[in-house]
């Protein structure tokens, strides 16, 4: 059957269990899987701009045995001479084997999607929609620094109003029990209300106090105030530096607290945290190409 990852609800919790178990098996033995994908292709369509996304789905496709084309900028695409993205797409599924695919647009994964026959799409990020390849980095994170996903308090904060990686997590976390949520956010980047709609009012609240909340979390997921996203530069700016966390903040946290952010990061991290053990954004970063490997093997159908 194909399947496509458009989505962190698009898998059950069982077929995040598989992935799991599969990426913890390749970075025990990446050898053993140095020959999976051989054969195989990968388009790689990044209509928007990406470091970790896209150079952690084409380093998997290479490391698996597989081969990798594509793009990392529309321009170099047909779609600039005004072809749509779907004919793109249907084009591409008589290349390639599977897709990774970033776009600007809202749904743009979802509706390329539905027009395929064979070649599964996986969503890296489309507009402040969703980004599910980064919420499974960040499972991954979760389950290596607290060996569970029930009973957290996260802390999610900077931009909940754009954020896709913020949505595509707190959709995904909200599945486990016992898990509440902080939304820490200036007033103008709340969490917007049709994900707050998606749970219960009882398991999160709202703060513009981060060094107050910090107190009560057992992760921190930092992100980016992202400029691209803002209709107004004035706006971006004014709000840009409204949260750093610095080590006088990390003063409050608890000893086992966990900071994520899915980077990139531009201001909202002080440097002078990356030396902090709880600072494990460039350890979640690496998470993102095992899981990613997972991920590909579990579309194609493919075991070592
Ligand atoms: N986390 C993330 O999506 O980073 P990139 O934009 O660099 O891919």
């Amino acid at each position: 059957m194909l399947r496509h990852l458009i989505e962190p609800g698009d898998f059950s919790k069982e077929d995040y269990e598989i992935l799991f178990g599969l990426a913890d098996r390749i970075v025990e033995n990446p050898e053993k899987f140095g020959n999976v994908c051989n054969g195989k292709l990968l388009a790689s369509l990044f209509f928007e701009p990406s470091t970790r996304t896209r150079l952690s789905f084409e380093s998997a496709m290479y490391r698996l045995g597989g081969n990798v084309v594509g793009f990392a900028d529309a321009k170099v695409s047909s779609t600039a001479k005004g072809e749509s993205l779907t004919d793109t797409l249907r084009t591409v599924e008589n290349y390639c084997d599977i897709a990774a695919m970033r776009h600007p647009k809202e749904g743009a994964a979802l509706l390329c999607s539905k027009k395929m026959t064979k070649m599964p799409i996986i969503n890296a990020g489309d507009g402040g929609h969703q980004h599910p390849t980064q919420t499974l980095t960040d499972l991954m994170t979760i389950r290596h620094y607290k060996g569970k996903f029930e009973n957290l308090t996260i802390g999610l904060c900077g931009d909940l109003m754009f954020g896709r990686t913020i949505h595509s997590l707190m959709r995904q976390m909200a599945r486990y029990d016992g898990v509440n949520f902080v939304f820490i956010s200036p007033e103008e980047l709340k969490m917007p209300r049709q994900f707050k709609d998606e749970i219960d009012s009882s398991r999160y609240t709202e703060t513009d106090d981060l060094k107050t909340a910090i107190k009560d979390l057992d992760i921190l997921y930092m992100s980016r105030v992202q400029r691209e996203r803002f209709v107004s530069e004035e706006e971006y700016l004014r709000l840009k530096d409204f949260f750093i966390l610095d080590n006088d903040k990390m003063k409050n946290a608890r000893e086992d607290m966990i900071v994520l952010h899915p980077l990139p990061r531009v201001n909202e991290i002080a440097t002078e945290v990356d030396s902090d053990k709880r600072a494990v954004y460039f350890e979640q970063a690496k998470f993102g190409m095992y899981i990613r490997m997972a991920l590909i093997m579990f579309l194609l159908g493919l075991e070592a």
